[in-house]
């Protein structure tokens, strides 16, 4: 992933965000240390701003679509209240386990359930109209289906927040099968009434989607 802005900026904007927990930290480091692919791992900027929007909004029931090695759950269930709920698809093995490893040791696990399996499967399951604030952050090309499940299972006036909508500004000029999904899928949010949505320079591009109430 090519950052947006130029790299004294993105670690400008870190320094000025309030710090994550020790143990996030660790996370991290285990993720860039161990994993392929570890650019994948949201960070501290925006598991800060998806802290805040779940906490804010209020939401008890959260869906993270696309564990990895489980930095953005975590930062949701800090969020959440102790009863809240997050549940969090993953389809590798390796990626559940080291977070699975992580949820076991965070004050917040309990709140963490992990779903393993296409995240296809574990939404078709969910009830609609259930949960207050879904993330998504997994295989790019499913985006479209994974927005119209979001908003089945999303109660009027819940939030969704998609990451990479930006895709390092390929999206300007899509010219493989990723980039066209997600230039794809942020048009069709661009012109769906249904929702009020605004996109976010943050990171590599963060579209938030808010479901109308009947009255707005
Ligand atoms: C960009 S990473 C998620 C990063 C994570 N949100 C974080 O904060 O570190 C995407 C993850 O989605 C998983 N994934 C890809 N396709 C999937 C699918 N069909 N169902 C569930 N998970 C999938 C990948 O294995 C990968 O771990």
């Amino acid at each position: 992933m090519d950052l947006l802005f130029p790299k004294p900026i993105e670690e400008y904007v870190e320094d000025h965000t309030s710090p994550v927990h020790q143990l996030l930290e660790e996370l991290e480091k285990e993720t860039f240390d161990k994993m392929e692919n570890s650019q994948m791992l949201t960070g501290k900027v925006e598991g800060r701003l998806l802290k805040m929007l779940v906490h804010i909004s209020g939401a008890q029931k959260v869906v993270d679509i696309g564990t990895f090695t489980g930095f953005s759950a975590l930062m949701m269930a800090e969020g959440l209240p102790d009863n809240g709920e997050l549940i969090t698809c993953e389809i590798s093995r390796e990626c559940a386990e080291m977070a699975q490893r992580y949820f076991k040791k965070s004050p917040h696990g309990n709140k963490i359930r992990l779903k393993f399996g296409p995240a296809r499967e574990t939404l078709r399951h969910i009830p609609d109209e259930s949960i207050d604030f879904v993330f998504i952050d997994a295989d790019k090309a499913s985006y479209s289906l994974y927005y119209k499940e979001s908003l089945r299972i999303l109660r009027k006036g819940g939030l969704i927040a998609v990451d990479n909508t930006l895709w390092s500004g390929r999206v300007l000029n899509p010219q493989d099968e990723d980039s066209r999904a997600i230039a794809l899928f942020n048009k069709a949010v661009a012109e769906d009434k249904s929702v009020e949505k605004v996109m976010l320079t943050v990171r590599d591009g963060i579209y938030l989607i808010w479901k109308k109430n009947n009255e707005s």
